[in-house]
Parts: structure tokens; C-alpha cells; sequence
């Protein structure tokens, strides 16, 4: 693992330019959109949730032409759907059957460190390991589960690891509304129907594919419910595509964020952006409509570098609400949950993403810092005391949208600016990752809970692996 460490350039360069990708349209659409595999729980007790996940090749038939290699967790592309209640004990084995070590991170969950997937805690191709760890009552939210060995997380997560996770509440002021969980994550074939090696381009820029699947499925078709009210869970789980999430004709009510629900809805939205690695939970209203809507992700700006191809909107599923018989709707619960303030803080920081490009032999050598520096596995970069209140101060110098995210913990967005001007934080929410436009700055409050060490990066996953992530120690 040290030896690829050392001999990877810098900028890790791939080979220049796209090699020829396949055509989209040889890769079918329009399925109705299948229910995700779940995680079996193997206990009988009651309170723990119990069960294995193996990382291993799978062959995935999404062409006529021959089955696609993906790296997998228990063959399921995304990784089986992992259900627990919140106060639920858990204990998950991997077993490591790829020839690359990997972990599992518990992306946005409260675990402590040890237990969390560390790149400083690989498990060697042929070994396994278990997780333990309680979730305590008050997490229940949309995370997500993925590798993170050092430097081959963004090509795992590309080849098919990672899962969804759902912490339920014991008591879900929403429980009665059917429910979708839907994980968005970027696909790139090449013209053999095979996962394309990451380019230059996207150790840039963050790799996009030509597909954005939804539970592994290309723009398959969602069923409306005949009740005419549904709330949908949304991941991002792309490695580095933003989603400005747009159903026209519909408005959006966001209900949730990374880390559960918010304290009321918000309706009325024309568009939502989640940028990568974040989750959002949504109530969709059918309303009048009984026609075949379209959910896509518009077109959005994040200061891509270099000679890139131009955007287009990208449509990522149908809804057809010809099936919905109702017509009036109840209300909606007008107080969800109390989000506490965390308290006085007793501690600041101060985080700056930026870059720096050269020209090396005709080639862009990009550098992604945090705090001046790339990424050092026997460094700490920042020290907190658990159960300390802190406000971290990030501010992105950079010229592309770099999304922060924190491990460990879920934190509170207390303020933004843009280029100086402030921009408004309109309700109190829990997050785990947020995303910085170039010239911004963000100021979360933040507590961690466990000694040991933290990693905070970029989660534009080829930035991560190009050194834009930092070690926190907590004591
Ligand atoms: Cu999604 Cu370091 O994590
Ligand atoms: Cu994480
Ligand atoms: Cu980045």
C-alpha cells in the first residue's frame, strides 16, 4: 500500500482526454423501478441488527452485449439497503474479497472512531472484519455506507461500493406516507459496456459518467402511489456530479437532510441542489397531475477546469402519476422534530480548501490543499477535546465547488457568505457535508463525541484521493 502511495504522482494523471464511452442509448431505460435489496438481519435479539456484507467482483447484465464487472457488496448494485431503529445495537462483518484492502465508513453516522473505517485501519484483501456500534435514540436519518482505504476510495465507489442506511425514529412524524429510497449514483461505461478507468480529466474535475443511475437502475420508471402523497429519500452518492434536483410542474417540500429531519417543511421549492455524498428527504404532492413527469438534474455551474465538454440537463427518472386516485391531501405535520442548538462554543477553527495548478509537459498538474497542504496519513492537522463545542470557519479559495464533509458527527451551517455578501440560512437542519462555491465561506458548530481521529475532506471523491482531506485528533 505504501509503494502505491509513493509512486503515485501528485496529480495522479490518467490518460489524457476520454477514450471512446458508449453510446447511452445502447444501455436500456424505462423499467419500472424495482424495490432495493435489503440487508437480512441474522440476529433473533431484539435491539441488534446483525449481518455481513462481502466485498467482492459481481457481473452485472446491463447489456445485451455481456455482463459489466462492478466491485460489490453482497452483488448488489448499490450495496443492499441497510434498515435499523435508532438505540438498535449493530455488528456488520466485511469480508474482503477483492485484491485491494478497503474498509467500510459509516458516511454521517455517530461511530466511534475505531469503528468507523479509517484509512488507517484497512482490512488486507482476504481478511474480514466487524463493526460494532450503538446508534443512539436521536440519529435517525439517511446515511450511507462506502470504502475509504487510502487513495482507492474513489475507485471502489466507482466500480459499485456503496449502500444506503437508514436509521429509523422510533416515533416518525411521517411514518404514514408511503416511502422511496433513491440512490443516485454516476455510472461511466466505455464503448465495451465496461467500468471506465478514471482520466485526467476526472482526477481534475471529479469524475461524471454518461449515466446516472437510481438503485442501480437507468431512468427506470417510478409508480406514483395511488394515495397520491409519497416522501422520497435522495442520495447522492456520486463521486463528483452535483444533482439540482427539478420536477417540473411540481414543487418540492424538503422535509430532511443528512442527519434526519428538520424542525418544520419547507414547500414550495422549484429545485433542490445536493451536491456529493449529501442526502436530502423530500414529500412529493401528485396534486392535480396524472400525466408522466420527469425528474432531472438541471444544469449547474461548479467551475470545472480545463477544456470540458458542455452540460446538459440530465433526466434521472419518470414519475408516472396516472395510477394516483386521491385528490385531497391532509396536511402535512407543521412541527416535525426540535433540533437543539448545540451550546456556547468554546473553540474555533479555521479550514481553506485551495489549488494549485502547473503546466507539466503539455498536461494540467492540479494540487487540492487543505490548510496550505495535501493529504498526510501521519499527520494531524487539527485538535479538539470531545464534548467541546466548536465553530469551524471553511472558506474555499479555490476556483471549482469543493463539497466539506466531516466525520463522525452531524453539524449546524450557523452562516454563509459569498465573495463577502451573506447569504441567509433559512432553517436549522443537521449536516455532515456541505457544499462551498468558490469564494465562499461557511461556519458550522460542531461537537465530536469520541477520542481518537476524524477525517475531513473534500467529497468529490477524486479530490479526496488527490490529497484534499485533513486528520482531525480528538482528545
Ligand atoms: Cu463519505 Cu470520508 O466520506
Ligand atoms: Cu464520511
Ligand atoms: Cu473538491
Amino acid at each position: 500500500l505504501k509503494t502505491l502511495a509513493e509512486t503515485l504522482p501528485q496529480a495522479m494523471p490518467g490518460p489524457v482526454g476520454s477514450a471512446a464511452l458508449l453510446d447511452p442509448a445502447l444501455l436500456s431505460a424505462g423499467a419500472d423501478l424495482a424495490a432495493m435489496p435489503k440487508l437480512i438481519n441474522e440476529s433473533r435479539q431484539a435491539g441488534l441488527f446483525k449481518a455481513t456484507l462481502i466485498a467482492a467482483p459481481a457481473r452485472v447484465p446491463l447489456l445485451s452485449t455481456g455482463p459489466t464487472e462492478f466491485w460489490a457488496y453482497n452483488g448488489s448494485l448499490p450495496g443492499p439497503l441497510i434498515e435499523v431503529t435508532e438505540g438498535d445495537n449493530v455488528e456488520i462483518t466485511l469480508v474482503n474479497q477483492l485484491t485491494q484492502p478497503t474498509t467500510i465508513h459509516w458516511h454521517g453516522l455517530p461511530v466511534p472512531p475505531g469503528q468507523d473505517g479509517n484509512p488507517h485501519d484497512a482490512v488486507a484483501p482476504g481478511q474480514s472484519h466487524t463493526y460494532r456500534f450503538t446508534l443512539p435514540v436521536g440519529c435517525a436519518g439517511s446515511y450511507w455506507y462506502h470504502p475509504h482505504p487510502h487513495l482507492l476510495a474513489a475507485e471502489q465507489v466507482y466500480r459499485g461500493m456503496a449502500g444506503g442506511f437508514i436509521v429509523r425514529a422510533r416515533q416518525d412524524p411521517l411514518a404514514q406516507i408511503p416511502e422511496r429510497s433513491l440512490i443516485l449514483s454516476d455510472l461511466k461505461l466505455d464503448a465495451r459496456g465496461q467500468i471506465a478507468p478514471n482520466d485526467s480529466d476526472d482526477w481534475m474535475n471529479g469524475r461524471e459518467g454518461q449515466f446516472v443511475l437510481t438503485n442501480g437502475q437507468n431512468r427506470p420508471v417510478l409508480r406514483f402511489s395511488p394515495q397520491g402523497r409519497e416522501r422520497w429519500r435522495v442520495w447522492n452518492a456520486n463521486s463528483a456530479r452535483y444533482l439540482r434536483l427539478q420536477l417540473p410542474g411540481s414543487t418540492l417540500t424538503l422535509v430532511g437532510t443528512d442527519g434526519g429531519l428538520l424542525e418544520k417543511p419547507q414547500a414550495g421549492l422549484e429545485e433542490y441542489l445536493l451536491a456529493p455524498g449529501q442526502r436530502a428527504e423530500f414529500i412529493v404532492d401528485a396534486g392535480q397531475r396524472r400525466d408522466l413527469a420527469k425528474l432531472v438534474s438541471a444544469v449547474y455551474d461548479r467551475g470545472k477546469m480545463g477544456d470540458v465538454a458542455p452540460e446538459h440537463p440530465i433526466a434521472i427518472l419518470s414519475v408516472d402519476f396516472s395510477a394516483v386516485s386521491a385528490s385531497a391531501l391532509p396536511p402535512l405535520p407543521d412541527k416535525l422534530v426540535v433540533i437543539p442548538d448545540l451550546g456556547k462554543p468554546v473553540a474555533h477553527k479555521r479550514v481553506v480548501f485551495s489549488e494549485s495548478m502547473s503546466m507539466r509537459n503539455g498536461q494540467h498538474e492540479m494540487k487540492f490543499l487543505v490548510n496550505g497542504r495535501q493529504y498526510d496519513m501521519n499527520r494531524i492537522d487539527l485538535k479538539s477535546r470531545a464534548g467541546d463545542v466548536e465553530v469551524w470557519e471553511i472558506a474555499n479559495q479555490a476556483d471549482m465547488d469543493h463539497p466539506f464533509h466531516l466525520h463522525g458527527t452531524q453539524f449546524q451551517v450557523l452562516s454563509r457568505e459569498l465573495d463577502g455578501e451573506a447569504i441567509a440560512v433559512p432553517y436549522k437542519a443537521w449536516h455532515d457535508t456541505v457544499n462551498l462555491k468558490s469564494g465562499e465561506t461557511v461556519r458550522i458548530k460542531t461537537v465530536q463525541h469520541w477520542p481518537g481521529i476524524r477525517m475531513f475532506h473534500c467529497h468529490i471523491l477524486e479530490h479526496e484521493a488527490a490529497g484534499m482531506m485533513g486528520q482531525l485528533k480528538v482528545i
